[in-house]
């Protein structure tokens, strides 16, 4: 350990994690280098194009704007948790099945933006998606499959929850 290193305690994806970082290692440094989750990707590096987009206790933040020391004692969710039991999120069905992506660098921050939306509105309208995935820039599709992708999953999601409850 470096003089300057802190020590933080971080859930990912359900797993805790122990580490030193230096004060100024950037969060999405430390997920992609240090614990090898490589899914998040960086484009801009100021917080403005959204693909380096994980939860933070539910929230989406900008991981290349945030400090790892930051989410000492929180819970990160990242596009590799997505998926459970080899089965994918119906976010990630949908977004493969209506062609919510092509080059797919946009993607992982495209679908972490996503579950927040859906978390906080099971039942979005298309225009309700269209305002809220605006923070992320997609380079490729025109946003309208990323919206389609969003409202399919919301509605395969809720169909879920009522099967279930
Ligand atoms: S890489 Fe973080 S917002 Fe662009
Ligand atoms: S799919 Fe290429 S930037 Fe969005």
């Amino acid at each position: 350990m470096t003089p300057t290193a802190c020590t933080i305690n971080v859930t990912v994806n359900g797993h805790p994690h122990v580490a030193e970082v230096e004060p100024r290692r950037l969060l999405v440094d430390f997920l992609r280098e240090d614990l090898g989750l490589a899914g998040t990707h960086i484009g801009c590096e100021h917080g403005v194009c959204g693909t380096c987009t994980v939860l933070l206790n539910g929230a989406s933040i900008r991981s290349c704007i945030t400090f790892a020391v930051q989410a000492d004692g929180a819970e990160i969710s990242t596009v590799e948790g997505l998926a459970r039991g080899g089965e994918m999120h119906p976010l990630q069905d949908e977004f493969s099945e209506k062609q919510g992506l092509q080059c797919g660098y946009c993607t992982p921050g495209m679908l972490m933006r996503a579950c927040e939306i859906l978390a906080e509105n099971p039942d979005p309208t298309p225009a309700e998606v269209r305002s809220a995935i605006a923070s992320n820039l997609c380079r490729c599709t025109g946003y309208q499959f990323i919206t389609e992708a969003v409202i399919g999953a919301a509605a395969r999601m809720r169909a879920t929850k009522e099967v279930a409850s």
